[in-house]
């Protein structure tokens, strides 16, 4: 007989998202729905999920478990948010009010704002304020029922500050229950100081930055800003090339502004993910849904930048691509922590399910990280990371909005937000 030390039972609804991973299509519309569902784990892991009369035939739950009850609750995965920009010091409010008063995002960046802001103060900042910030933020999203967060270096742009960005997520990671998954994003733009000569700086990405980043293990995925005036095609492909062969996975922020064609290279370079796609072409949709390479949509960008354009997640999901959710939290394009939010507004202005938008944000972006074996669904032999939401049903978690429903959270067996607290 099993043994768990750790139970809930009871939750009116359980999402357990379970079914092959990644989900395209109709896939993306099966979220695995338990009503009066239990589900159990022994040490972290998941070793029962059913109904609690099967539970108790062939489950021994050990003296002093973790019982807790789900009655009136729904359970779901705990969110991975597969793209964030985590480790910045610094905000960019009068940046956002200038944009208010109707300067473009790209406008800004043109004046030295935009990016170079964060990156300036990122370089001013101590390891000591980052991993404060950090840990704050890490705080916030647990609140909000994020479990496992992807979050990239690129405000350091120089070894040192790269590396210190890299080394701050290693130790927020040793002192905080949510999961990191740390990204070299020294691609993220071309630093002041070497505006002049772009190919100098591709070569110290190359020939330092990442042999350092290799050498300390800071990093499992490698990622390029391909973009109108940052990373053109044929140097994004250089440099995710240098990175496969320093070990490294591949995310790109692929036709965000342009068409460059991003997409299709992510394609073509078996990365793990293409990211943003808002002006994605046809041939690049085609090329993506015809991939292994999920394509990760970033609906609070758009919302947060006013622009009217969104990615055509109708159009993705119909030709079968990996569609997946991530928050993109950064100072100017996304200042949001909130997976919740983000699935509001992939169902609200990408037209997608909500069924869909729960798998893109729990499934698939737990396959954007390579982390599918893991975490992403409720299913036996992966960490139990639940959150239980104070709603009547899960379609209300989309349809209330403005407030956070949280309950518990559940990081590997472990009991880490009680009631709506962090303990
Ligand atoms: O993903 N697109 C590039 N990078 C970020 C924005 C970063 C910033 O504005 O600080 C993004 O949107
Ligand atoms: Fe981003």
């Amino acid at each position: 007989m099993k043994s768990a030390d750790c139970i809930v039972k009871n939750c009116s609804q359980l999402l357990t998202c379970e079914g092959r991973i990644p989900k395209r299509k109709e896939a993306l519309q099966e979220v695995g729905l338990l009503e009066k569902g239990c589900i159990a784990s022994f040490k972290g892991r998941i070793v029962f999920v059913g109904d609690e009369k099967r539970f108790k035939e062939e489950v021994h739950l050990e003296e002093n478990s973790i019982q807790i009850d789900g009655t009136g609750l729904v359970g779901l995965p705990g969110f991975v948010d597969s793209h964030t920009h985590l480790p910045f010091a610094g905000t960019r409010e009068e940046e956002f009010v200038l944009r208010l008063k109707g300067y473009s995002y790209q406008q800004l960046a043109e004046k030295g704002l935009g990016i170079q802001t964060t990156v300036k103060s990122t370089r001013q900042a101590s390891q000591k304020e980052l991993l404060s910030l950090c840990l704050s933020r890490l705080d916030r999203m647990l609140l909000l029922g994020t479990t496992t967060v992807e979050a990239k270096s690129g405000y350091g742009l120089n070894l040192n500050d790269e590396i210190k960005q890299l080394e701050t997520l290693q130790e927020a990671n040793r002192f905080h229950p949510v999961d990191i998954v740390p990204t070299f994003m020294g691609a993220h733009e071309i630093p002041e100081e070497y505006k002049a000569r772009k190919s100098d700086y591709i070569e110290l990405l190359i020939q330092t930055i990442l042999p350092e980043v290799k050498e300390k293990k800071l990093a499992e995925f490698f990622d390029v800003f391909c973009e109108e005036g940052i990373f053109s095609i044929e140097e994004t492909r250089k440099l995710v090339r240098a990175a496969k062969e320093a070990g490294l996975k591949i995310k790109i922020h692929a036709d965000e502004f342009s068409p460059l064609g991003g997409a299709q290279l992510a394609a073509e370079e078996k990365a793990s993910s293409a990211d943003h796609l808002i002006n994605i072409t046809e041939e690049g949709i085609k090329k993506l849904s015809n991939s292994q390479t999920a394509a990760t949509l970033l609906p609070a960008v758009s919302f947060f930048l006013m622009h009217e354009k969104k990615a055509p997640a109708r159009k993705l999901i119909e030709e079968g691509a990996i569609v997946a959710l991530a928050t993109d939290f950064n100072p100017g394009s996304s200042m949001t922590e909130s997976m919740l939010f983000v699935l509001q507004l992939a169902v609200f202005t990408l037209k997608m399910s909500i069924e869909e938008a729960i798998n893109a944000a729990t499934a698939n972006s737990s396959y954007a990280l390579a982390r599918h074996e893991d975490v992403g669904s409720l299913e036996v032999g992966k960490k139990m990371d639940l959150v239980l939401w104070d709603v009547p049903n899960y379609p209300t978690l989309v349809y209330h909005l403005g407030i956070n429903p949280i309950k518990h959270v559940l990081k590997n067996g472990k009991l880490v937000v009680r009631d709506g607290k962090i303990l």
